[in-house]
Parts: C-alpha cells; structure tokens; sequence
C-alpha cells in the first residue's frame, strides 16, 4: 500500500508516494532524481548507497523510506 511521506532531503522537504518499505535509495534516485546515491549490491555490503540519516551514515538500499521520516536526510549532491 503506497501513502504520502515527507522527507527531509538535502535541506528541503520533499513529498513522496510510495510504499512505506521502500528503500530509500529508490526514493531518491527514481523518485526525487538524485543519483549521486549509487545502486551496487543491494545488501548492506558495498556502500556505495550510503547516505547520512541525522548525520549517521547508512545504507540506503537497506533503510525503507518510512524510517526516515522526521530525519535530515544528507546526499553526496548535499
Ligand atoms: S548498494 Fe551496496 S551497500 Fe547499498
């Protein structure tokens, strides 16, 4: 089931609709049009993906969108 979610993104809010396990890196590359957040293994092992939550780094391709939510998210293009 897909639901409006605000995030937090590079300084600025932006509103998204997609399933609340979706990982975050597929928000911000297909949804908001960042790719400087790269896609490699998909399994926590690479990252490449990684992005800051809060100013803690984390994987992307592991976190769902819906644990972001009330967080700064910080890209490489942030
Ligand atoms: S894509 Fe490799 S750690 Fe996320």
């Amino acid at each position: 089931m897909t639901a409006p979610i605000v995030l937090l993104v590079n300084g600025a809010p932006a509103r998204v609709t997609v399933s609340a396990d979706t990982p975050l890196l597929w928000v911000l590359r297909q949804k908001l049009g960042l790719p400087g957040t790269k896609f490699g293994c998909g399994i926590a092992a690479c990252g490449v993906c990684t992005v800051h939550l809060d100013g803690v780094p984390v994987r992307s391709c592991v976190t769902p969108v819906s644990a972001t939510t009330g967080k700064a998210i910080t890209t490489i293009e942030g």
